[in-house]
């Protein structure tokens, strides 16, 4: 059994959903093909009338866009592409007075080359600045400083001819690395954070939080054995370049700000074992509320690997840490196409279900699959720098415009104008429209799933308990609060299943599945539960458990 810490009621972060909006992608207000705060502000109350009570919106600072946002340029201001501060102010103002909160996406491990401070570090070897960057000789053989490679393929080291040194750049090159060894750049960036703390932010999504300090001594990596040759960047065991110890007191010291702040959150972007991952909740819970967790990504679809990932998760989450589960983010390939349409919701009653925060991926509620993207239209740099493996590697595919409805271009912008990214060809069948008034469609499903989670305590805040079924088809838990109890069966085949109910339950209802049609699914159960295939459902139970 598994219990929540206690915080009566839960607060915000813990009672609620994460969506997370992909601004470029969203909705696109002014009519230019990107996606806005102008556009995310006209669809606030699909997401309001969805049960969305928080939002994370990924980087909308002023950026060259080498890494669409992640290279960002200016940390106190809105890209014109995506509005201005007086629209970010509007939309923050409507937000909260609908009861909704913002976490606003934060980049603190690297700039744009454009960013002034990279501008002045670069000048010269003696710019004030210079030490705010990483900054290093060539290696002894002339060439890079060491073997450090990026994410986005080649050595993660960029030579600056007219200075005659190599800065670090763990992701594109025009994504250079701020040197947290230096006081002053914690300093410059705590000072930006305060910049959207004071103006009613609710919260940061920390960008690879894990990466942010680098071996002082800046010695090779070893070779990973194990590489299977699949993505180039495993290739070496990033030992020196991720998860040094020193970034421990960077994490607190973004913490202790956000603590001087009424109820704001910081989830860190962490992706590391367990072992490792909990150790960014701090010593004395001072780091990251939420340490994302991606483990359900990583793992294979069968009931016993996520039994096992759930099982191993909880156990290592620290005293008073809150959980957190993700199935989908903007580097990811959508959920639907990983698991198929009936697996996804599957997954999504897994994921709203379990204990702790989800985190959810704009149109994955609509079941939007992967985009097919034109070699001509590749956007995403992580494929356009390695072409070879473009089709594998780039992440254009999951960052499509939402499907809002059967007109041009989905909704998404206006006849006429070319959208950032093709929207995909399944629109006129999958959209929000259509799903809308469809209780059966994914949408329905997600919609009333959120309304179960404010209608039942059990399902946000209960005690946790696995429960072992016959077979390696159905997952199944229990979640109890108040002497109640809620019982979560999942089909993970394709199979029909039949349990046998008198080991689970004396009697119960099932009030909501993933193949439902109607929204009010009262089917009473008593001895036998039968599970058609890919059926996932929720069984309150009437008599005693
Ligand atoms: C994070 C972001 C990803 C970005 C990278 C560099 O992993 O999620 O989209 O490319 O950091 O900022």
């Amino acid at each position: 059994m598994y219990r929540l810490p206690d915080h009566e009621p839960p607060l915000w972060w813990q009672g609620n959903l994460i969506y997370q909006v992909y601004p470029r992608s969203f909705m696109d207000g002014n009519q230019d093909g990107v996606g806005d705060l102008i556009g995310l502000n006209q669809r606030l109350d699909y997401l309001e009338a969805l049960g969305i009570r928080c939002v994370w919106l990924s980087p909308v600072y002023p950026s060259p866009l080498y890494d669409f946002g992640y290279d960002v340029a200016d940390y106190t201001s809105i890209d014109p592409v995506f509005g201005s501060l007086a629209e970010w102010e509007r939309l923050l103002g409507r937000m909260h007075a609908k009861g909704m909160k913002l976490i606003m996406d934060w980049v603190p491990n690297h700039t744009s080359h454009q960013h002034p401070w990279f501008i002045e570090s670069r000048a010269s070897r003696t710019s004030p600045k210079r030490d705010w960057y990483i900054w290093r000789d060539p290696g002894e053989a002339g060439g890079p400083p060491n073997n450090w490679i990026s994410f986005f393929g080649g050595s993660a080291w960029e030579l600056d001819a007219a200075t005659g040194q190599y800065y670090l750049h763990q992701f594109v090159r025009e994504q250079p690395e701020l040197n947290y060894r230096n006081p002053a750049v914690l300093e410059a960036m705590l000072e930006a954070m305060r910049f959207w703390l004071d103006r009613g932010v609710d919260g940061f999504r920390v960008d690879v939080l894990w990466l942010l300090i680098k071996d002082a001594a800046f010695r090779d990596e070893p070779l990973n054995r194990d590489w299977n040759g699949e993505n180039p960047h495993a290739r070496l065991h990033h030992i020196h370049t991720a998860n040094q110890p020193e970034v421990h007191p960077i994490v607190r010291a973004f913490r202790a700000l956000l603590d001087q702040y009424p109820q704001r959150v910081m989830m860190g972007e962490i992706d590391l074992p367990f072992a490792e991952l909990m150790t960014y909740y701090g010593i004395q819970r001072d780091e990251c509320h939420l340490p994302t967790n991606f483990s359900l990504i990583h793992t294979r679809w069968t009931v016993a690997a996520v039994r096992r990932v759930i099982d191993d998760y909880l156990a290592s989450l620290p005293v008073g840490a809150w959980p957190n589960w993700v199935l989908g983010n903007h580097d990811q390939r959508r959920l639907a196409s990983r698991l198929g349409q009936p697996q996804a919701r599957v997954a999504t009653l897994l994921l709203l279900t379990l204990p702790g925060t989800p985190v959810w991926y704009y149109g994955d509620e609509i079941g939007l699959e992967n985009g097919i993207i034109p070699p001509e239209q590749i956007r995403d740099p992580q494929a356009v720098n390695q072409p070879d493996r473009a089709g594998q590697l780039g992440r254009d595919p999951q960052r499509t415009p939402m499907q809002w409805d059967a007109s041009a271009h989905a909704g998404f912008t206006q006849a006429g104008v070319m959208p950032w990214l093709p929207v995909s060809v399944d629109y006129l069948q999958r959209n929000v429209a259509v799903q809308d008034s469809d209780e059966a469609s994914f949408l329905g499903f997600f919609r009333q799933l959120i309304r179960l989670r404010t209608q039942i305590p059990a399902l946000t805040r209960g005690d946790y308990s696995p429960l072992l079924v016959t077979g390696d088809a159905v997952l199944a838990y229990r979640r109890t609060w108040n002497g109640k109890t809620w019982l979560i069966l999942l089909n993970f085949s394709a199979e029909r299943q039949r349990l046998d109910g008198r080991q689970y339950l004396a009697g119960g209802r099932k009030i909501l599945s993933t193949l439902t049609r109607t929204g009010s699914e009262v089917a009473n159960i008593a001895a036998d539960i039968t599970l058609e295939p890919d059926e996932g459902c929720i069984v309150e139970l009437t008599g005693p458990a």
